[in-house]
């Protein structure tokens, strides 16, 4: 029997377990976002450094001005192959609305499907720890069956990635020698289908803007200062609904500077994918592709940039009715970002179009959340077709090269501060529910990703 067949023996005759982990990390309520949680993100750093260190892969929590990161290694000079650092963040997203989960988020539990499937329903399952684990379970698998790892491994574990990673770059900066390899692998993306693994050659990159827009010095009475007095949130909507015009396009100047067609060859590749809008949108009760007219729903999501309003409040909006005009409206919107367009520039051009359109008596300021460019990476790498081989053998049907709408800064922080490439292995799913609740890890998902890392590290260790 070879060193990987003992390995993916292993891995199924050691499944429950590997669940089991799993749930002790999903308990731990990680959100990095609220500082109320700040404990418990060390918490989870903690965990993973013992779990890490408890299969020979040497880690420490290092602190940074936000939340910890976790690094390991398990370095062997003597082991050919690429030195790889695995890259997954602990943290997880805010579970409100909480009253719409079916359990408590933090309490994991195996749900049983009439077809026999099954999935792992907690915050976090698919996005990332359920994604972080098949990594460490693969490597734990690997160690118990043989003694070591293929190849030389460091892991970098994030615990800010769901809030835009502040204290990446001076991390990167600080630690650009022990942690730059030859390749990163990450476990953040997804699969084409619940049977097509994938590898994620394209992320968007993300602007981030929070705005508040201020008028009177304080709420007025609505029927005593209405008609006169500005109220902000009508200023906001305006400005608001002025950033797409009737295609759909966004209006900001400049702001499709940078965005690349994409060659006919990967748009060939794409086209046999098969892409059905009906059924994509369909799984979450809609019909019609919203974004600019002109495209299809799949360049919507992967090739075309967005200005998206994630968040909008002022005034009274508790129980009951209150007639006031506010005093101040606010809004969070994010732009994902394709090609070469420029963050700062793209944020710029947003700040510009709102004090532009300002009427007299508001003011506005901003906050900057996060900014990260997007990324396209090397279709033609040997190590992306071992990647894919490997995957192709687990799962039985060709892994497809996809792109992928969402955005993991460090991503781009990889390749511009420590040279390094990185191939994007995921096994989420559209009906994962990331972010929402009731968010879910199939439990396929969960074995054949660490049977498919057991094979990925056997692939790249390979001339
Ligand atoms: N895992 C996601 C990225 C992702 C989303 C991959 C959808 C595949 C499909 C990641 O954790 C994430 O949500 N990133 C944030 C980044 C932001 C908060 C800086 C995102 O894309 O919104
Ligand atoms: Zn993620």
């Amino acid at each position: 029997m070879s060193h990987l067949d003992r390995v993916l023996a292993r891995i199924d005759a050691d499944f429950d377990a590997s669940l089991s982990r799993l749930f002790d990390l999903l308990k731990i309520k990680s959100i990095s976002t609220d500082p109320e949680f700040k404990g418990d993100c060390r918490a989870a750093a903690d965990w993973l450094a013992r779990e890490l260190t408890g299969i020979g892969i040497a880690a420490t929590v290092r602190d940074t001005d936000g939340h910890p990161m976790v690094v390991g290694h398990k370095t062997d000079t003597d082991k050919p192959g690429p030195h790889v650092l695995f890259y997954g963040h602990y943290d997880v997203q805010p579970v409100d609305p909480l009253d719409l989960w079916e359990c408590d988020p933090f309490e994991p539990r195996v749900v049983s499907r009439e077809d026999g499937t099954k999935m792992i329903v907690a915050r976090g399952a698919a996005d990332d720890k359920g994604q972080l684990m098949t990594f460490v379970e693969a490597a734990r698998a690997w160690v118990a069956e043989t003694g070591g790892l293929p190849l030389s491994v460091s892991v970098l574990l994030e615990g800010e990635e769901e809030s835009g990673s502040p204290s990446l770059h001076p991390f990167l900066e600080a630690n650009q020698e022990e942690l730059s390899c030859d390749l990163a692998l990450v476990c953040d993306t997804g699969m084409w289908d619940r049977e097509t693994p994938a590898i994620s050659t394209m992320l968007r990159g993300l602007v981030g803007e929070q705005i508040t827009i201020t008028a009177a010095d304080r709420d007025l009475h609505s029927g005593m200062y209405g008609g006169a007095a500005r109220n902000p949130i009508h200023v906001l909507a305006d400005i608001i609904a002025g950033l797409h015009d009737e295609s759909g396009k966004v209006t900001l100047p400049h702001f499709y500077d940078g965005v690349i067609d994409m060659p006919e060859d990967v748009t060939e590749l794409w086209d046999a994918l098969g892409f059905d809008h009906e059924t994509f949108l369909g799984g979450v009760g809609l019909k019609h592709p919203a974004g600019e007219a002109d495209r299809s729903a799949l360049e919507q999501i992967w090739t075309r940039p967005t200005c998206e309003i994630n968040g909008i409040w002022g005034g009274y909006t508790g129980a009951g009715f209150k007639t006031v005009i506010p005093s101040q409206a606010h809004a969070k919107l994010s732009f994902r970002l394709v090609g070469d367009q420029d963050p700062d520039q793209i944020r710029l051009a947003f700040r510009t179009h709102v004090r532009e359109h300002l009427p007299d008596d508001c003011e506005v300021s901003f906050s900057k959340h996060g900014g990260s460019p997007a990324l396209r990476l090397d279709f033609d790498s040997p190590a992306l077709a071992k990647g894919r081989q490997a995957l192709t053998e687990e799962w039985g049907k060709e892994a497809a090269l996809i792109g992928c709408g969402g955005s993991i800064p460090i991503v781009g922080d990889f390749k511009s501060m420590l040279g390094m490439d990185s191939m994007l292995i995921g096994f989420g799913l559209d009906d994962d529910k990331v972010h929402s609740p009731n968010e879910k890890y199939e439990m396929s998902s969960y074995h054949k990703g660490i049977r498919s890392w057991a094979r990925v590290l056997d692939a790249l260790s390979q001339d």
